[in-house]
Formats: structure tokens, C-alpha cells, sequence
């Protein structure tokens, strides 16, 4: 029996190992360690997966590591996501955020509501239909609960016709992170 309630990055892996097929492009809006990013590599061996970072120390590292392991279908890039359209010209199947800062890491440089909200605006537009974006937000700091409260917001007004919105949060722990999941709806699909 496997556990199916599961933290927020977890149950957004899950989900988008449902969408993405080999040759896909994504995005993972927030580089930080990698993890991310990897996952969504091994899900697209002849895609491409754009990672974004402004943290110079997380994006040298991680270079490394991908050049380390003859990973080749990534690129890093050492930019806000606010400027994602600038790197991807193409519309993509996934675009993944976790927002907050890198654990361990210095704590000040953290996604923040208004960068994150013009990232959210471009990248709604980069998502093909039938794509998917997830974004696990985090609200036990003081930054990260106004950038929550913003992203509900945003996420909250999209027209219903073009997108599928569902919030994924546990109702019985104290400020854990939770996850938003959007789907730009294909009318070729048949929902059930
Ligand atoms: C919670 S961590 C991401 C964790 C990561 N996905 C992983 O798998 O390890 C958030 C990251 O967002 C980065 N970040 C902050 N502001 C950003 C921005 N405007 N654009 C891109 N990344 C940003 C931080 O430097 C940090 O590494």
C-alpha cells in the first residue's frame, strides 16, 4: 500500500509525471538544489528542461553536478523567472514553482510576492493547452505568507473557461506549505 497524501512537492511530482511525455519542454521556475530539476529531466531524456535561479551559488553548483553526470538536456539560467520570457520562446508543458527560500541557505534570498506574481502572469502564457503549473507555496515566514496570499489571489481570478484550478493544503498541520495546481485547459480533451 503506498502513502497518497503526501507533502507539496511530492504530490506535485506526482502529478506532473501524469502529464509529461519524452520530448516535452518544462520549466522549473526555482532551481534551489536541483531536485526539481532533475525529476523533470528524467521525465523528458530528449526535451528540455529551462531552470531558473538568482542565486549564483545554487546555479554554479548545480552546473557542476549536471556536467558531473553527463546531464545535457538542461538549461540553467541565472535569472529571475520574472524574466522567463526572455529564455523560453517556446510553450511548454510544465512550469513548476517552489517558492520560498533554499534551506540551509542564506534565508533573505527568497521568492518574493512581485516578482513571483509577474513570473505567474508570463508563464500562464508560455503553458500549452492541457499543460500543467504547479506551485507550492510557503506560509511559516512573514514573506512567504503575503507572496501566498497574493498567489491566491492571482490564481483565484482566472477565467474558469481557460483554466483548472484546484489548492492542495493539509487542513490539520500548523503553516504547512501548500500546493497550487493549474491546468490551462485543452477543449479537445474530454474532462470527466
Ligand atoms: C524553495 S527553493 C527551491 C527548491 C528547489 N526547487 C529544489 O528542488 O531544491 C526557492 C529558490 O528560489 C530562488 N529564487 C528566489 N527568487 C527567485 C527569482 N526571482 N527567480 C528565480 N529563482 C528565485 C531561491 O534562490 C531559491 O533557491
Amino acid at each position: 500500500m503506498y502513502k497518497v497524501v503526501l507533502k507539496a512537492t511530492t504530490m506535485a511530482h506526482n502529478l506532473i509525471k501524469s502529464v509529461v511525455t519524452d520530448g516535452d519542454l518544462v520549466v522549473d521556475a526555482t532551481l534551489g538544489n536541483g531536485n526539481d530539476t532533475i525529476f523533470l529531466s528524467g521525465l523528458t531524456p530528449n526535451g528540455k528542461v529551462y531552470a531558473f535561479d538568482i542565486q549564483d551559488e545554487a546555479v554554479v553548483k548545480f552546473k557542476k553536478m549536471i556536467a558531473d553526470e553527463n546531464i545535457n538536456n538542461v538549461e540553467v539560467i541565472n535569472d529571475g523567472h520574472e524574466n522567463i520570457d526572455r529564455y523560453v520562446h517556446d510553450k511548454v508543458k510544465v512550469i513548476m514553482f517552489n517558492l520560498g527560500y533554499l534551506p540551509g541557505a542564506d534565508k533573505s534570498i527568497t521568492t518574493k510576492k512581485e516578482t513571483t506574481l509577474i513570473a505567474l502572469e508570463k508563464s500562464l502564457e508560455l503553458l500549452m493547452p492541457g499543460g500543467l503549473m504547479t506551485v507550492a507555496a510557503y506560509i511559516g515566514h512573514d514573506e512567504g505568507a503575503k507572496e501566498a496570499e497574493a498567489v491566491l489571489d492571482l490564481i483565484k481570478s482566472l477565467d474558469s473557461k481557460k483554466y483548472s484550478v484546484m489548492q492542495i493544503s493539509f487542513l490539520n498541520r500548523n503553516n504547512a506549505p501548500f500546493l497550487v495546481v493549474i491546468e490551462k485547459n485543452d477543449n479537445c480533451r474530454v474532462n470527466k
